[in-house]
Formats: C-alpha cells, structure tokens, sequence
C-alpha cells in the first residue's frame, strides 16, 4: 500500500490543511495526518485537541483513507518504525519553499528513502495560516471561510473559558 505522512503541527486545522490532506489521499491509498510538536511554537490547543479537531473536520468517508495520529519526537522516527516513505508538505509562498526545502533534506539525510512530496496550495487558500486564523480571530475578524466548523466552534470554547 502506498502510504505518506502529512505532518504539522495544526494549531489549528485549516480548510488550507484538509484541502492539502484531501488531494494527497487521491493520490496515495493511505494519508496519516501526524499531528506533531514543533519546538519553536507555544501552541493554543493541546496535541489531543488539536488531533481530534482533525478527525471531527473530516467525514467518515474521508476517514477510510486518512488517519490522524499524535506524537512527539522525530518525524523520521515515527516513519523508519511504521515503513513509511513519503512526506507530503503544503507549500504556500515561496518563504514556506525555503524552509520545507531544507526539512526536506534534513529529512532525508536522517532516513535514506524519506522523500517529501510538496502539494502547492489551492490559489483560495494561498493566505490561510493556523497563525493568520488565530489573530484574526482575536480582533474579532471573520474566520468562517478559512475554518472547518469544529475549529470554529472550538476557538469560541477557548475564548469563552478564557
Ligand atoms: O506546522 P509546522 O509547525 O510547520 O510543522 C513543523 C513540524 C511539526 C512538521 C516539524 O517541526 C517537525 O517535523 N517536528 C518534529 C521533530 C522533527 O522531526 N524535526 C525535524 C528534524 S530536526
């Protein structure tokens, strides 16, 4: 079976993540979303949450496919012990190449068949960011079309318990 990782940190999900994470899956016969720590981030949602916010955003049909998955510790790590060779990254501008180029070949350096596949994000969601989502939404700002509903619903929770 053809399998890839989408790894992120998915602080949270947005419509421009499950547009990634869906084209993917049409072209591999499985997708594991790997919901991971990034240790330069202070993230909102805690690794569960931002995990089941994922799997709540997506259908059951969707579900067959993709699976999400949390943990902490090296990508490659995770890849060498379940047999996986493919790591799909979204790709915005062209400040997301410079970085995810270098990811990717640190990746590789650490295990061999690693190689990463970059999907160019849908033109609609070229401005979306988990970080452009969070501070629109602390201005107040209209989020509905950059969100899946459970995230929606899910910021208001977190603001409303603040
Ligand atoms: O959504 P992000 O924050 O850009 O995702 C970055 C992430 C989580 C994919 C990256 O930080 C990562 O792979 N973290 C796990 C640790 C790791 O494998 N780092 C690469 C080698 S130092």
């Amino acid at each position: 079976m053809t399998v890839a990782i989408y790894p992120g940190s998915f602080d949270p999900v947005t419509n421009g993540h499950l547009d990634v994470v869906l084209r993917a899956s049409d072209i591999f016969e499985k997708v594991i979303v790997g919901v991971m720590v990034n240790p330069k981030k202070n993230y909102l949602f805690s690794l569960e949450e931002r995990k089941n916010l994922i799997i709540d955003s997506l259908t059951s049909e969707q579900r067959q496919k993709i699976e999400v998955v949390s943990f902490e510790g090296l990508l490659v790590d995770y890849m060498k012990n379940n047999g996986i060779k493919a790591i799909i990254k979204g790709l915005r501008t062209e400040m997301d190449y410079q970085y995810e180029f270098q990811m990717a070949l640190l990746n590789r350096r650490l295990h061999t068949p690693a190689e990463t596949i970059f999907l160019p994000t849908s033109e609609q969601y070229s401005l979306v960011s988990s970080s452009m989502v969070k501070e629109l939404f602390g201005f107040n700002g209209d989020i509905t079309d950059f969100v899946p509903p459970p995230v929606y619903q899910a910021l208001h929770k977190k603001r409303d318990s603040l």
